[in-house]
């Protein structure tokens, strides 16, 4: 099989999901694209390497990046793992189809799937990880509940989940007067961004042990912040559990 056919898009949308909305990567869809360069420039591909070596996902391992966007970690983890089985979800048709034409480009297979994070592309117990990059911080309470409920439904038994976002324990509302914490931290981005990012309720739900929390009350195993990164974006925090081999 050629490499550009090893690529796909499938749309996994139901007709009602057809006029659901979402928040897009960079805010706003047509940002959508600035995102590669600005995030590159943002230093987000280390975040991505250190997620793909903290997952320590094994060769011909199947992997689901939830809220892949334009595919940057999927295509990380190929980078290591060029057998790894990996399909990316996103709601976001023109962030997948920027997916599909990197990978095409690099010759390595990956499967995209237009959907939502709370209908995961994937059978019970059938994928040894569930990773997702800056994207939790775009899911509305239901859907990340929805989120840690599909991961564990879909994750084989001792399969982990490992969650890059921001937030995590030392992080606040941004609102810190004197120059530290997350005000200092995203002092770089231009302020309607910063403010966005920083007072996002969202990410509010992210900080302290939010994303521990999450996955600790959908039933994994072990939950906790196993590194952090304080980017320039604000803190950065990776978060895993895994998947308990009895239900208790
Ligand atoms: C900041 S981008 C991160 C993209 C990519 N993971 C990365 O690290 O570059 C957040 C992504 O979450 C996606 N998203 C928003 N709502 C979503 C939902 N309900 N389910 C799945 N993904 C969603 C957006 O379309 C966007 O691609």
């Amino acid at each position: 099989m050629g490499a550009s056919t090893q690529v796909r898009i499938l749309d996994q949308r139901t007709p009602q999901e057809r006029d659901r909305t979402f928040l897009p990567g960079a805010g706003k869809t047509w940002l959508l694209p600035f995102y590669d360069a600005f995030t590159r420039l943002g230093g987000v591909r280390a975040l991505h390497e250190r997620a793909v070596g903290l997952a320590g996902i094994e060769p011909g391992q199947a992997v689901a990046d939830i809220g892949c966007g334009t595919g940057n970690l999927s295509l990380a983890i190929l980078a290591a793992r060029p057998d790894a089985r990996v399909t990316g979800l996103d709601p976001d048709r023109q962030a997948l189809r920027r997916a599909a034409r990197k990978a095409r480009r690099r010759g390595v297979p990956l499967t995209l799937v237009q959907g939502y994070a709370d209908r995961f592309p994937a059978e019970d117990a059938s994928l040894d990880h569930v990773v997702s990059s800056l994207a939790l911080h775009h899911l509305d309470d239901d859907d990340r509940k929805a989120f840690a409920r599909e991961s564990m439904r879909t994750l084989r038994p001792s399969g982990k989940v490992t969650i890059v976002d921001f937030g995590g324990p030392a992080s606040d509302s941004g609102h810190a007067p004197h120059g530290h914490g997350p005000v200092h931290a995203l002092r770089h981005l231009p302020r309607p961004l910063r403010a966005r990012v920083a007072d996002s309720p969202a990410v509010a739900r992210n900080q302290a042990d939010g994303i521990v929390t999450l996955l600790t009350e959908a039933g994994f195993e072990d939950a906790r912040e196993v590194a952090h990164a304080d980017h320039r974006f604000g803190r950065v925090t990776f978060v895993q559990g895994t998947r308990p081999r009895t239900e208790s």
